[in-house]
């Protein structure tokens, strides 16, 4: 099958009409939101602490949603407008800005406590301009994404890459620009199942994470669930958990409806 980045440059692909297709995909949603999940396992957060963490190429805001699930606030940035347009309409609480990585990362040196990237690592390989050099354009972004972390932060990024040669390219570059790490690839044998994730250190040198096969997944879903009874998260979607989503909204500052008898009621759909 030919994939998305060889059709059309990133925000000529994800157009409206692709963006809430992508959206509305149960098979999608379900697999952004397994990997974003490992991500943030990979990411080695501080237990139970709120997190600021950027999603690089944040589409319509699936992987952020399992950010803010996760207890995190989050920005998004992304090259293609449709795609934001429909994460304001899901709502998301993380903040957007519609910017291109290549350009390099926009904010302030320090301020994230880790990033995460889903599915979008892949499209820098491309040149979809003449101006379009991918070594510089990855060196940019990962220098610039290096410099947006705090000292001992992880940036963790899961992409399909096309061949070996490609994740040399990346991994060179992200060298290149500070980071320590490389790449952990789960289920190694399987070719359904199998995934990329580009694990970056900025505090020196540590072991990679152990990458997940059939046997380890089952601990590591058991462990998760675990974690989460222990810490007593309510359900996704129940009354609580979207009162405790909205208390954290009005936290941060942000417009939020107050508190009826109808919250958390079940509506027929978001769009
Ligand atoms: C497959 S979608 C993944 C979206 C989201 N991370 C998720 O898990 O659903 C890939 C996203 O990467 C974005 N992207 C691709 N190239 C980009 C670039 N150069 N700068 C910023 N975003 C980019 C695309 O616009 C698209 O929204």
């Amino acid at each position: 099958m030919s994939r998305p980045e060889y059709s059309a440059p990133p925000e000529i692909f994800y157009n409206e009409k692709e963006a809430r297709k992508y959206t509305q995909n149960s098979r999608i949603i379900d697999i952004q939101v397994q990997m974003c999940e490992r991500a943030i396992e990979l990411l080695l957060l501080p237990e139970d602490q709120s997190c600021l963490l950027l999603d690089i190429g944040c589409g319509s805001g699936l992987s952020g949603s399992v950010l803010e699930d996760n207890g995190h606030i989050w920005v998004g940035m992304d090259i293609s407008q449709a795609m934001l347009e429909v994460a304001v309409e899901r709502e998301v609480e993380g903040d957007l800005i519609m910017a291109d990585m290549g350009e390099g990362v926009p904010f302030r040196a320090g301020v994230f406590d880790g990033a995460v990237s889903i599915s979008a690592l892949q499209w820098l390989c491309n040149a979809d301009k003449t101006s379009h050099k991918p070594v510089e354009r990855l060196y940019r972004f990962f220098s610039t994404l290096y410099a947006s972390l705090s000292r001992s932060a992880r940036a963790v990024f899961q992409f399909y890459p096309d061949s070996s040669g490609q994740v040399e390219l990346i991994t060179q570059q992200a060298m290149r620009a500070g980071f320590y790490g490389g790449v952990v690839v789960d289920y190694p044998n399987s070719t359904k199942a199998k995934k990329y994730f580009l694990v970056l250190m900025t505090g020196g040198n540590m072991p990679l994470p152990k990458a997940l096969d059939t046997e380890s997944n089952d601990v590591h879903i058991s462990k998760r669930e675990r974690l989460k009874n222990a810490r007593g998260k309510s359900l996704k979607n129940s009354r609580n958990w979207i009162l405790e989503k909205k208390e954290r909204r009005r936290r941060q500052g942000k417009d939020v409806r107050a508190d009826s008898k109808y919250t958390g009621r079940k509506r027929s759909s978001k769009f």
